[in-house]
């Protein structure tokens, strides 16, 4: 294990200081782009700026300069929040909220990089100075071409209580006409004890065949970021007709996803996946932040939307580490793993009761684990990671993925695929519910994959993993590339 056992191998994020959300993502000149909220300075949310990286095919990774600076006086003086960008011919815009402390809102503006973004020019003034009556907070806008003309969403808050996604066009990126809300509602429930919240930040927009789906950071004026949230619909007049909300993941450590339309027709989608441990042990770290494997994002016929792994994922598989079929009355033990890996189990509990499941075992002594049980009663997955670091500094809790199969009338078994990079654990189900966490393993490796009946009947278990091979990443040549490299145990180009 290198230095730092926690730092992710396969999801992006540069090797120190503070990231969040995902931006300006854009398939241009044959690069997927991905920039990033990025501090430069250190592992706390300030000093905002834009960091960025692209790839021809997912895997390999090149990190390009800054895309966005503050300017000191200018209308980002305080930090460049998000936003997206588009291809627009031989050129790139990037859209993004203008943040000053001396300033409610973050008002839209914008930069361009005719060198397909390596090199970036900020307009300097805003591209949407006036506020639409009723804000109380507006930000991250997402551009997209639609129909001949470019269509933007700005996320907001209004002072009626309602959240909304307000709607801009324009025909050439350039003069913005106001539409109107685009989608509005007052709080609604999403799932015990969450709902839509008062604010909408990092509006996205899937849209096909007529549906579509929208994507929202729920937001408390007090509180901040809670959790995402999808309003699967249709557009009708340019209005959002919705259909009832749902969550878009059902962990605790999941936010500000957003899109890239790739040209093959998929939604990819990345999201910002924060940290779960007490400050001081990630001002030690250094780092904060990290984006979420890219998603394959589909709307499946009943309205839900689906998400799985890139397909291009299935090639950092190495060498399977685990082969295991079999039942247990008791625990079995199936295989070790390294600390980034990707598995997949088809479970079938016979007369279990609460507590059978999946176990990934972390330390020698077996008292640090990471549990997902079946919960018959709920028809749930439930992922617990009270036990999952011997430091106290990290934070518990359990959480439950809805999972029908997981019911005792169902006959169908329980199919799941996860995915754990060091300090992320990604679960997802075939019917594209997905449910993502992190936590914090002090005990070394190997890790153990255990098959667990708990106190009642057995469990069947079809289980196989493979290692996971690092993105091949190769860092911007700066003082950092060097220490980057030891820290993460990547190869240099
Ligand atoms: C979401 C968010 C955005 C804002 C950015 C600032 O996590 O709060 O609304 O633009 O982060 O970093």
């Amino acid at each position: 294990m290198p230095a730092d056992p926690h730092l992710p191998v396969a999801h992006l994020r540069p090797p120190r200081n503070w990231i969040n959300d995902p931006n300006g993502l854009a398939f241009h000149d044959g690069h997927y782009h991905v920039c990033f909220q990025y501090n430069p300075y250190g592992p706390e949310h300030a000093n905002m700026h834009w960091g960025h990286f692209r790839s021809t095919d997912l895997l390999t990774w090149q990190e390009l300069p800054l895309v966005l600076t503050p300017t000191p006086g200018g209308e980002d003086a305080d930090g460049c929040f998000s936003g997206n960008a588009v291809s627009d011919g031989d050129r790139m815009v990037a859209f993004y909220s203008a943040f000053r402390t001396d300033r409610w809102a973050q008002p839209v503006t914008t930069a361009e990089s005719r060198d397909n973004g390596v090199t970036w020019t900020p307009r300097g003034s805003l591209l949407i100075p006036e506020l639409p009556e009723g804000a109380t907070m507006y930000r991250d806008p997402y551009v997209w071409r639609e129909a001949g003309r470019w269509r933007m969403l700005v996320g907001s808050a209004q002072a009626d209580g309602r959240a909304a996604a307000l709607l801009y066009e324009s025909g050439d990126l350039e003069h913005w006409e106001y539409e109107g809300p685009f989608l509005d509602r007052a709080p609604q429930p999403v799932a015990p004890g969450a709902d839509t919240e008062l604010g909408w930040e990092c509006p996205q927009y899937l849209h096909a065949d007529g549906r579509g789906a929208l994507l929202l950071g729920a937001w408390d004026p007090q509180l901040g970021p809670r959790r995402t949230v999808v309003y699967p619909g249709r557009e009708q007049d340019g209005r959002f007709l919705a259909d009832a909300p749902a969550l878009l993941d059902h962990g605790p450590d999941f936010y500000a996803p957003a899109l890239l339309h790739a040209p093959d027709g998929r939604w990819l989608l990345w999201g910002w996946s924060w940290e779960a441990r007490d400050p001081g042990w990630v001002r030690e770290a250094g780092w904060a932040g990290l984006l979420t494997l890219p998603r394959e994002v589909t709307l499946a016929e009943d309205g839900s939307v689906r998400q799985r792994p890139a397909v291009e994922l299935l090639s950092l598989r190495d060498a399977r580490a685990v082969t295991a079929a079999g039942e247990t009355a008791g625990t079995a033990a199936l295989g070790t793993v390294g600390p980034s890996f990707d598995l997949t189990a088809r479970l079938e509990p016979r007369a279990a009761g609460t507590t059978a499941g999946l176990r990934l075992v972390t330390s020698a002594d077996g008292a640090e684990y990471l549990d997902i049980r079946i919960d018959p009663a709920a028809g749930e997955l439930v992922v617990d990671r009270d036990h999952a670091s011997l430091d106290p500094r990290a934070h518990g809790g359990t959480y439950r993925l809805p999972c029908p199969e997981a019911t005792t009338a169902s006959a169908a078994p329980i199919e799941l695929r996860l995915v754990v990079d060091r300090s992320v654990a990604e679960l997802y189900l075939p019917s594209g519910r997905t449910l993502t966490l992190r936590f914090y393993p002090t005990g070394g490796t190997p890790w153990r994959i255990e098959a667990r009946a708990g106190d009642e009947g057995s469990l069947g278990y079809t289980v196989a993993a493979w290692n996971l091979r690092p993105y091949t990443m190769r860092y911007a040549a700066d003082a950092r590339a060097e220490s980057a490299l030891t820290n993460v145990g990547l190869v240099s180009p």
